[in-house]
């Protein structure tokens, strides 16, 4: 995730903006830059690589007069992570300098257009469009300029921006990415978290969506449409930890909650009127499309159980046949592969050895490769030839959450883009998936908004050892990955199981008690689920029941039931294991285990 930071006031700006860009670092960032202002020159530093880089050449060329400028520690998303590529960006000319977090859904069409009007690009960014839009409207109050730029906007961002024009103002303005007012005394200042400003103020403004606030050293004032409003101040009371993790008690925690804005991003600009702008985004043709004869899979832990669900989703609606692999078993079983194979390589972090092994393996096979994975830059991300990128942003804690969703939204994208170039899937169908994908991220706030009654079941099954999961279909496949997020993080023995394979031994190992968390979210499945919920209840089993169909029965065979919102089947997933996230998280801080640091394991795997 982009760290912003912004100031104004009397001490030397580049000692506060670094200081800040410092206490954002936790959010992970490919590079780093600055823009100061000295009312003689808009200078500005920008590097790939650490802060620590960007430090050296300012010690080499400092600015220390400049008492106003912006930084920006950057997560690429559009382009490279490189020296050109890293904010803050300028237009034709040195008068603006802007850094941004978010997705400019509609920049291209914009880029196109100030080509066409003779304007010079020199980044692969998104945000390079901002300060060539500031050039072409600004009349001399930099404010009104930025609201007539953000109305040509579409997507998400927060901005702040300064001109060679206007040496005492910072503009901020913010669209569904957060930005942070911190008010001092004849300074004030403006960050994209918390931790930034603790040391200078905990006197804060949230702006909401909208907002565009004018930072002087004498004072700021805050506008919506044009017009001053006045905002509320709120005092900040963590501490530097506790605002790392945004006030929740562990990253994981924060994840789980940041996933309705993961999956926005995700799917934000590649959902379109009649389906999708996947495979013209990742580089896969129409010839490459109708010519794959099979899918194969590979991947590590949680993001080999996305995989499991894209198996359903792409052999219903491409109508392919799909494997699924484990990357630390496919490279040593000498796999058969051959040109009209698309290997699907996913990896949250890219760096997974495994993993990344199995991408070469496929490659020097000739096959077609796809990398879905969450780090720009990253090995996967570098060597995959096509690459889907899911927008979660960094993923700090140690299990998997926001990435598995988000792994699930892009699987959903890329079937239905297989189906509808296969002319397997009808138009309509697909607009029906696409009409539900849409609502996933509300869903998600609603069964976070559960938490409290999934804390209490946690609680009850955080008592016990052994604790099993059953589903069918597409609700085992959740299953598998809410076992691995109750194991790895709360040490308690849990198993997935397929349900009707139950009775042919694991059975045995119900008895009163035993808590079995059952998904419901397969109505043409629910009569067999049905059935074996009741042989394990026969046996005095704890059933927690986590559905979203067959509401007259599940309450009448489950000791607890967790209702989910309805969607359609196929994108259930996405839904149904939000419980089983907060289920693992509430078992696991109820027996005092170190959630976001899981005894013996490494967020990246980057060993065989
Ligand atoms: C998931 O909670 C685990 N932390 C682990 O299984 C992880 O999913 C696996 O190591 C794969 O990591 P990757 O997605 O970064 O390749």
């Amino acid at each position: 995730m982009c760290g912003i930071v912004g100031y104004v006031g009397q001490r030397a700006a580049e000692d506060v903006i670094i200081d800040g860009l410092r206490r954002l670092e936790y959010r992970g960032y490919d590079s780093a830059g600055i823009a100061l202002f000295n009312e003689q020159e808009l200078f500005v530093e920008k590097h790939a690589g650490r802060l620590s880089v960007l430090e050296g050449y300012l010690s080499a060329n400092p600015h220390r007069d400049a008492r106003l400028g912006i930084g920006h520690t950057r997560w690429a998303t559009h382009g490279a992570p490189n020296d050109v590529n890293a904010h803050p960006h300028t237009g034709c000319t040195p008068r603006f300098a802007v850094v941004h977090n978010g997705i400019i859904e509609n920049y291209n069409e914009l880029r196109r257009e100030l080509m066409a009007r003779g304007h010079r690009f020199v980044t692969e960014t998104d945000t390079e469009v901002l300060p060539h839009l500031l050039e072409e409207v600004y009349a001399g109050d930099l404010a009104t300029a930025v609201f007539e730029v953000v109305a040509k906007l579409r997507g998400a961002y927060a901005l702040a921006v300064v001109t060679s024009e206007d040496p005492n103002t910072v503009i901020a303005y913010r669209q569904d990415s957060p930005l942070i007012i911190g008010l001092g005394q004849g300074e004030n200042f403006l960050a994209s978290d918390i931790p930034a400003l603790l040391p200078y103020t905990r006197q804060t403004v949230v702006l909401d969506d909208g907002d565009l606030a004018v930072l002087r050293s004498s004072g700021v004032s805050f506008y919506r449409e044009g017009k001053e409003i006045e905002k509320d101040i709120f005092t900040v009371t963590w501490d530097e930890v506790a605002a790392e993790k945004a006030g929740f008690d562990h990253f994981m925690l924060k994840e789980i909650h940041e996933q309705p804005k993961a999956l926005r991003d995700t799917l934000s600009g590649r959902i379109l009127e009649q389906g999708t702008n996947l495979a013209e985004e990742i580089g896969l043709t129409s010839d490459m499309i109708k010519g794959i004869n099979r899918v194969v899979v590979v991947a590590c832990g949680t993001a080999y159980h996305a995989g499991l669900v894209g198996k359903t989703l792409i052999e219903r609606l491409a109508r392919i046949h799909v494997e699924v692999d484990y990357a630390s078993e496919f490279r040593y079983r000498q796999p058969v592969l051959n040109p009209n194979d698309l290997v699907i390589i996913i990896s949250q972090s890219g760096e997974t050895a495994d993993t990344l092994a199995a991408l070469r393996e496929a490659k020097r096979q000739g096959c077609t490769v796809v990398a879905i994975t969450n780090v720009v830059g990253s090995s996967v991300s570098r060597e995959g030839q096509h690459v889907l990128h899911t927008w979660a942003g960094p993923e700090i804690a140690v299990a998997s959450t926001k990435a598995y969703t988000t792994q699930l939204a892009a699987l959903t994208l890329m079937a239905i883009e297989l189906g509808l170039g296969r002319k397997t899937l009808k138009v309509t169908r697909a607009q029906e998936l696409l009409r539900g994908l849409r609502e996933i991220p509300l869903q998600v706030g609603e069964i976070i908004a559960q938490a409290e009654k999934i804390k209490a079941v946690a609680e009850h099954v955080a008592k016990s050892e052994h604790v099993f999961f059953i589903g069918r279909g597409l609700d085992f496949n959740v299953a598998l990955e809410g076992a691995l997020k109750l194991k790895e993080i709360s040490y308690i023995h849990a198993e997935a199981y397929a349900a009707g394979e139950l009775k042919h031994g694991t059975l045995a190992l119900i008895t009163a008690g035993t808590p079995v968390i059952c998904l419901f979210t397969q109505a043409e499945l629910q009569e067999k689920m049905v059935s074996n919920v009741e042989v394990v209840r026969a046996r005095g089993g704890y059933t927690v029941s986590i559905s979203s169909c067959c509401a007259d029965v599940t309450g009448t065979i489950s000791d607890v039931e967790i209702r989910l919102p309805e969607t359609d089947p196929l994108l259930a997933p996405m839904l149904s294991v939000v419980p089983l996230q907060l289920l693992a998280y509430y078992a696991a801080v109820t027996r005092g285990a170190d959630v976001d640091k899981p005894r013996n394991l490494a967020k990246s795997v980057t060993v065989e």
